[in-house]
């Protein structure tokens, strides 16, 4: 697809500076590993790399200024349905505590905090692993007024948390590996340099790779059809794992945009869900301006599950974010009525099928503890 971009708002210099050091250690990196580097190293690259990938680097990224909106930017909903799906919880617990995993500008945890203040919860401290430095230092800044009960993590040590652990649009941002079946064999995807532009060029699967497209079809029970294209993360079930293996006891509360492996992998979603998010603007170009805007996948969850359970987590609740956040406030002391326009307007964005509600789920899940109430339609039969 040719992009008509021409529209749309350009980069600063400093911001085209920054993409063009970017690009050039991106092409340096391809041209080390012989020509063809795999996507999953590029989007690595273009969101992580230090000082100079999306989250690493300056832009605005967050709002209305930036490229995307998420949930907590819309007002404190999700912080209320959060602390009413995990009270119950924090209840069970000695000394819980909270950990939230990329925690963006902060707003989240902000808004956890303050409605903590009105609870038996007030001294609850609040942990941040957050890999970016400068969404860091914007967090510090935002949570200053909570004092030490807010600190940052560099990693998730083993049965280091008892309490729940929050992570909205984390599982989307892990590099995705790209592939595609030609003539009943599995190629995988990935980024060489043409004329100074970055071009998707294939390669056959090695065994790691090949062995994870198998474990796919085998969980769908049917091979893809040829020409089919999509991505899978062979990061999630590590990182999922990780969390479990951090709780000793406690909730992982994960919210994302994504489906079960049979409708992720439906034969008429054959260009997988890789997404590029630049000004609000939705697109499908990873190579356009890298550092510049963000790119994603949705996560599979029915894979997610798997990992989760594997690692001794049950799967205590898996239902779509618009049933989750609606029972969950009329649960909640959120005031629902006289709602000012503006913000039930937020709300119908977060709750409403045809925006955010229907494709962002939520899967909660637990490890020595009784399953919480999580509402909505119980989806776990799907998975
Ligand atoms: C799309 S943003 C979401 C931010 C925030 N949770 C929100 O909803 O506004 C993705 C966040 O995940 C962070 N991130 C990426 N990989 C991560 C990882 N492996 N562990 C923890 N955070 C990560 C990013 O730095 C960023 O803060």
């Amino acid at each position: 697809m040719t992009l008509q971009t021409a529209q749309w708002p350009q980069p600063d210099p400093a911001g085209l500076a920054s993409s063009a050091a970017l690009s050039a250690r991106i092409v340096a990196c391809i041209e080390a590993a012989g020509g063809w580097i795999p996507f999953s190293k590029f989007m690595q690259m273009a969101l992580y790399e230090p000082g100079l990938g999306y989250y690493a680097g300056g832009s605005q990224k967050f709002g209305a200024d930036g490229d995307f909106v998420t949930a907590p930017e819309l007002g404190s909903f999700m912080a209320a349905a959060i602390v009413a799906t995990i009270t119950p919880s924090l209840r069970e617990l000695v000394s819980p505590k909270l950990v939230e995993l990329g925690a963006g500008t902060g707003a989240l945890a902000f808004a956890i905090l303050a409605q903590l203040a009105e609870t038996d919860f007030k001294h609850l401290t609040y942990a941040i692993l957050e890999p970016s430095p400068e969404l860091r230092a914007r967090q510090r800044t935002k949570l200053a007024q909570f004092g030490d009960r807010v600190t940052w993590l560099d990693s998730l040590e083993p049965a280091s948390i008892e309490g729940v652990i929050i992570a909205n649009e984390v599982a989307d941002a892990l590099p995705v590996e790209r592939f595609a079946k030609r003539d009943g064999r599995s190629l995988i995807q990935g980024v060489a340099c043409d004329a100074g532009q970055f071009i998707w060029r294939e390669r056959q699967a090695e065994a790691t790779e090949i062995a994870a497209v198998d474990d796919l079809e085998q969980q769908l029970g049917e091979a893809l059809p040829d020409g089919y294209e999509s991505e899978y993360c062979a990061l999630l079930a590590p990182w999922v794992t990780t969390v479990a293996d951090a709780l000793r006891r406690g909730l992982a509360l994960l919210i994302d945009y994504g489906l079960p492996a049979r409708e992720y992998y439906h034969p008429q979603r054959n260009r997988g869900t890789l997404i590029c998010h630049y000004r609000h603007r939705a697109h499908n170009d990873p190579f356009m301006f890298p550092g510049l805007q963000d790119i994603t996948a949705w996560v599979n969850f029915s894979g997610l599950a798997a990992a989760a359970s594997s690692a001794g987590m049950t799967v205590a609740g898996y239902t779509t974010q618009g049933g989750w956040l609606t029972e969950s406030l009329l649960r909640s002391d959120a005031q629902l009525t006289n709602i000012a326009v503006e913000h039930l307007a937020k709300l119908k964005t977060l709750v409403l099928p045809g925006e955010m509600g229907e494709r962002f789920k939520v899967m909660c899940l637990s490890k020595g503890l009784p399953a919480p109430l999580l509402g909505g339609r119980d989806m776990r039969k799907w998975l």
